[in-house]
């Protein structure tokens, strides 16, 4: 059986992806002309990733990684919010990229086809909605 507050949190991300793609916070318009919604902070701990196989967790509708991506690394993208994910896949198509995206509970994940990754990569508001970081974090491990 679905854990509750997995089904919750799914719910309300799924709600939530039309507003950020319309909203001033995620640039969209900046984005889709070249902007990179990586800060600075992330990408000087990043370094060149040009060539890296990243696995980017709680993707969202995949702006950073498409961002990374056009870095030049090699990216693969997972949400379980299935709004947010047919809008990742979209934009990657819209912007002529080739990065890939899985619509899965981070929990949930076994070892991907597309792995092993060089890079494991997650960013802002993401580790709040998990009922279980050593499970992520095994996630991550394997
Ligand atoms: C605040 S957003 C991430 C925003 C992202 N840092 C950005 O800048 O675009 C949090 C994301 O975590 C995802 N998420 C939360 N719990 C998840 C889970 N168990 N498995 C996969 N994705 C999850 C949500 O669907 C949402 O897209």
């Amino acid at each position: 059986m679905k854990d509750k507050r997995i089904e919750s949190n799914q719910k309300l991300w799924d709600s939530k992806v039309a507003s950020h793609f319309k909203s001033e916070f995620y640039r969209m318009n900046d984005f889709i002309n070249g902007w990179n919604s990586l800060n600075s902070i992330e990408q000087d701990l990043l370094g060149d990733v040009k060539g890296k196989k990243i696995l980017h967790l709680q993707c969202h509708f995949g702006q950073d990684t498409l961002s990374l991506q056009r870095m030049g690394a090699k990216c693969v993208g997972v949400d379980f919010s299935l709004n947010a994910i047919s809008q990742a896949k979209e934009l990657n198509v819209n912007l002529a990229l080739d990065a890939e995206f899985i619509h899965a509970d981070v929990l949930q994940l076994s070892t991907l086809d597309q792995g092993p990754f060089d890079i494991i990569y997650t960013s802002y508001g993401t580790i709040g909605w998990l009922p279980d970081l050593k499970a992520w974090a095994k996630v991550i491990s394997t």
